[in-house]
């Protein structure tokens, strides 16, 4: 086993980031069996909470600030339910960037590369490793891009605008340049977080013409279960006939259907190689 590592990017807050990688974890675990890690970065630690409620813990203590200091992130997972654990992260890893200084003095290059360097030993314990970022040009998504094989970029659809994902792939390429980064684009996401809202189809269009078949035909439209899975966890409820809730079977499919399609570009980039 050789862990896959993504990231999912976006230089803006609050356009679904998390969103995309609690259902892709959720999904990658429980619908394809994958052994599956989430490593929370984001000092705000929403990922952390949506998964701890998935698996009913009430308190985490293992975290990701105590890996990043001691230098060893193995002792630090939580297991959340079959095939699906968790780094989770707190509000003291804000202090990422004096965590770097401190270790790595005048030397940027170790700085970015250390969750690379930290994230070597989980690597054989999983197939697929997701990783959850704050919305900042920063030393918390310099380290998670500098670790990953590949990014999923999400594109606002509603804001008329490309550029939370151009900023993202230019920044991507900087990376590339400077420290040798070794990450792809593995696809870019178009996710409405609004209700009632509908696909700006000049966007998608727009954003098909520059990045062509890296867009992914899957949307991710709004769906109250969607939103409502912050609150309560991500779960599969069941009617009183023992059928399955029709609304968690909607949410659970469309990021079955994101992550099939993910699968397929990955193939064709291996191919590629
Ligand atoms: N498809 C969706 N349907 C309904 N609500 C959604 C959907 N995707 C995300 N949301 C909601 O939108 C809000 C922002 O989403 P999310 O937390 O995933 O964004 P983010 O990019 O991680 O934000 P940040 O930059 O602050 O980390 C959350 O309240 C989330 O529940
Ligand atoms: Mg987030």
């Amino acid at each position: 086993m050789t862990a896959t590592i993504y990231v999912v990017g976006n230089f803006k807050g609050g356009v679904g980031k998390t969103k995309t990688v609690t259902m892709l974890s959720y999904v990658s675990a429980v619908y394809k069996h994958r052994k599956t890690l989430v490593i929370d970065l984001d000092p705000q630690a929403n990922a952390s909470s949506v998964l701890a409620k998935t698996g009913n813990i009430s308190e985490i203590s293992k975290n990701v600030q105590d890996g990043f200091v001691n230098g060893d992130l193995t002792n630090q997972i939580t297991h959340i339910q079959e095939n699906l654990d968790l780094i989770a992260a707190n509000t003291k890893f804000s202090k990422l960037p004096n965590i770097l200084l401190s270790k790595f003095p005048n030397d940027d290059r170790q700085q970015v590369s250390y969750l690379q360097t930290l994230i070597q030993p989980l690597k054989d314990k999983y197939d697929a490793i997701y990783l959850d970022v704050p919305p900042t040009i920063s030393d918390f998504s310099d380290n998670a891009m500098m670790a990953s094989d590949y990014c999923i970029i999400i594109l606002q659809t509603q804001e008329l605008s490309l550029d939370g994902a151009k900023t993202y792939i230019n920044y991507m390429q900087y990376l590339i340049d400077t420290f040798d980064a070794k990450l792809d684009v593995l696809g870019i996401l178009p996710c409405m977080l609004r209700p009632g809202g509908r696909v700006d189809k000049k966007v998608l269009d727009e954003a098909k013409e520059l990045y062509g078949n890296n867009v992914l035909q899957t949307i991710v439209t709004y769906q109250e279960r969607l939103k409502a899975y912050d609150a309560e966890g991500i779960s599969m409820g069941h009617m009183y006939t023992g059928n399955k809730d029709q609304w968690d079977q909607r949410a659970h499919q469309l990021f079955i259907d994101v992550l099939d399609e993910l699968d397929t570009h990955q193939h064709l980039l291996k191919g590629e190689q």
